[in-house]
């Protein structure tokens, strides 16, 4: 992190680093005091390490991949997945920003907040604008600040319901959680565990919400395929709501179902 950087606040209350060139940049804020306890997740002494690597490298120099990143169709689908009108929306562990930067041209605004700032260096390039360095287990924003929360293929890293309880707090009423993971066919970062249908079902129930909505998907680069939760699957796409939510309420009008470049 660079010193020469300085604060300001964002709509969603939490700060962001300005570039020393101005403009928006990177952000770095927890919502814990000094000498409090960091809530407990799996635990990953590389996990900084292999995403400062690939930060700076980029996800084709490694051996890794991600489905939001290798996948146009993915990002064109997951967008057809929110609602219609522009929302405020926060990406958990927004990495490198391919997904969040389709967003915001479907005309979303779009918050990313990861643990990595190389990571997030790479999703400034991308022309992304609000991106926060941070913990998804202590997100730095308002109560309420945005319409929809997402995780993209991050929830493996993390402490499930200290992570949807912070997305339940920043999202209004009603708003919308969606997560992607990887399921069966695919083979995992060591550090990533792998989170079932259940474990997140049971997750979500911890903070008072439900599984409203749950694809298997065959995730290719130009085609995303619903499937059954077999060897065929590389994907597992969930959508929360609310538990008191009014079924009727659900399945909006879906915009923006082009593909990112
Ligand atoms: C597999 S990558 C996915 C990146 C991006 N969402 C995508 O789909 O291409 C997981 C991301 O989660 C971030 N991450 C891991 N633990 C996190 C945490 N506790 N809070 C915020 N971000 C985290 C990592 O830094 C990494 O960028």
């Amino acid at each position: 992190m660079d010193e020469r950087m300085s604060y300001r606040k964002t709509s969603a209350g939490a700060k962001m680093l300005n570039g020393r060139r101005g403009g928006d940049g990177i952000g770095r804020m927890s919502r814990r005091s000094k000498g409090e306890e960091r809530p407990k997740r799996p635990k990953s002494a590389g996990l900084a390490r292999f995403y400062s690597r690939i930060g700076a490298r980029g996800w084709q120099s490694s051996n890794y991949f991600t489905f939001s990143v290798r996948s146009p169709a993915l990002r064109g689908w997951l967008a057809a997945q929110l609602p219609a009108r522009r929302l405020r929306i926060l990406s958990v562990g927004c990495g490198s920003g391919e997904l969040e930067a389709h967003l915001a041209r479907c005309g979303h605004a779009v918050v990313g907040l990861d643990l990595s700032t190389p990571m997030l260096k790479r999703a400034r390039k991308r022309g992304l604008t609000a991106l926060v360095q941070g913990d998804s287990q202590a997100l730095p924003f308002r109560a309420q600040a945005f319409d929809a929360v997402i995780f993209p293929e991050c929830v493996g890293y993390l402490h499930l319901p200290t992570a949807f309880a912070e997305a339940v707090r920043v999202l209004r009423p009603r708003g919308r959680l969606l997560i992607t993971t990887y399921a069966g066919a695919v083979k995992l970062h060591t550090a990533y565990a792998r989170a079932g249908l259940d474990e997140i079902g049971a997750a979500l129930a911890t903070c008072g919400l439900r599984l409203a909505e749950h694809r298997f998907l065959a995730a290719k680069r130009s085609s995303i395929t619903p499937v059954a939760p077999d060897a065929e699957a590389t994907l597992l796409y969930v959508r929360a709501a609310h538990a008191s939510r009014n079924a009727r309420t659900e399945g909006r009008a879906r915009r923006c179902t082009s593909s990112g470049p």
